[in-house]
């Protein structure tokens, strides 16, 4: 099996991140999957974004959990990256997932619920039910850094593959992989190669997987995927391999 390339937030290195347009161009670049990132607003409703503020990539301020859906859907997401993308939208898990299943996307989706520095109240029990009503092409991973998270997900959907995210490996990784009950783990790639880890049962996808030297480094192991902002390069380092 060739090492899945996933794109990060979309593509991320291209494309306004965690934007349709960063998936579109993903779709396009032929990546086998695509990682986003789910949180909620303060009327209840799933957005993808990466930060729990919008300052960052939008011309707001503030959390996402203060904001209505209807007021995050005013901040302009897309010119911070480019002006070619003045106008783009912030967008809910809802339009995300509509928009890959017109695309007939097939490849793997990668839903992190960032619920390690903000606890929203009920997302879990919201993405599963969501996702549970909708007739996907693709195959779903949810992640998180925050441990709970994922054992909440397996309690509500224990069908579902779950990856447990971390930039050193914690006691809780540790559990999960004598547990069994998280089979891929998304570390950084950083702490990969400084440990040179290998272990049996696990699917390994690291992040963020851009320099060229990081890429080869995993096509070589045959991992699982990689996780990197730029698909489009990693299938020309993959197919040198
Ligand atoms: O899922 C891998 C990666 O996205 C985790 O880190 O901070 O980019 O969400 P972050
Ligand atoms: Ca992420």
């Amino acid at each position: 099996m060739l090492t899945k390339i996933i794109a990060h937030r979309g593509s991320k290195g291209i494309r306004p991140e965690n934007t349709i347009p960063a998936f579109e161009k993903a779709i396009d670049e032929g990546a086998d999957g695509i990682e986003t990132d789910v949180h909620m607003s303060k009327d209840g409703h799933l957005i993808i974004m990466h930060d729990e503020t919008v300052d960052r990539t939008t011309d707001g301020t503030g959390r996402i959990f203060d904001k209505t859906l209807a007021e995050l859907k005013q901040l302009d997401a897309g010119g911070y990256f480019g002006y070619e993308f003045l106008g783009t939208r912030i967008p809910t898990l809802d339009e995300v997932v509509k928009f890959l299943i017109e695309k007939n996307y097939k490849g793997l989706f990668n839903l992190e619920l960032k619920t390690d520095k903000i606890q929203y109240p009920g997302i879990e029990e919201k993405v599963s039910a969501y996702m549970a009503q909708q007739k996907v092409p693709f195959q779903l991973v949810y992640s998180s850094f925050h441990p709970q998270s994922l054992v909440k997900m397996h309690t509500l959907d224990p069908d579902i593959e779950f990856a447990s995210l971390f930039k050193v490996q914690t006691k809780f990784a540790r559990k999960f992989y004598r547990s069994r009950l998280v089979k891929d783990w998304h570390p950084d790639i950083r702490w990969v190669r400084a440990h040179r880890f290998f272990l049996p049962h696990v699917q390994l996808r690291p992040w963020t997987v851009n320099s060229t030297d990081d890429m080869r480094y995993c096509f070589k192991r045959n991992f699982d995927g990689i996780i990197t902002d730029y698909p489009g390069r990693a299938s020309i380092i993959r197919r040198s391999i």
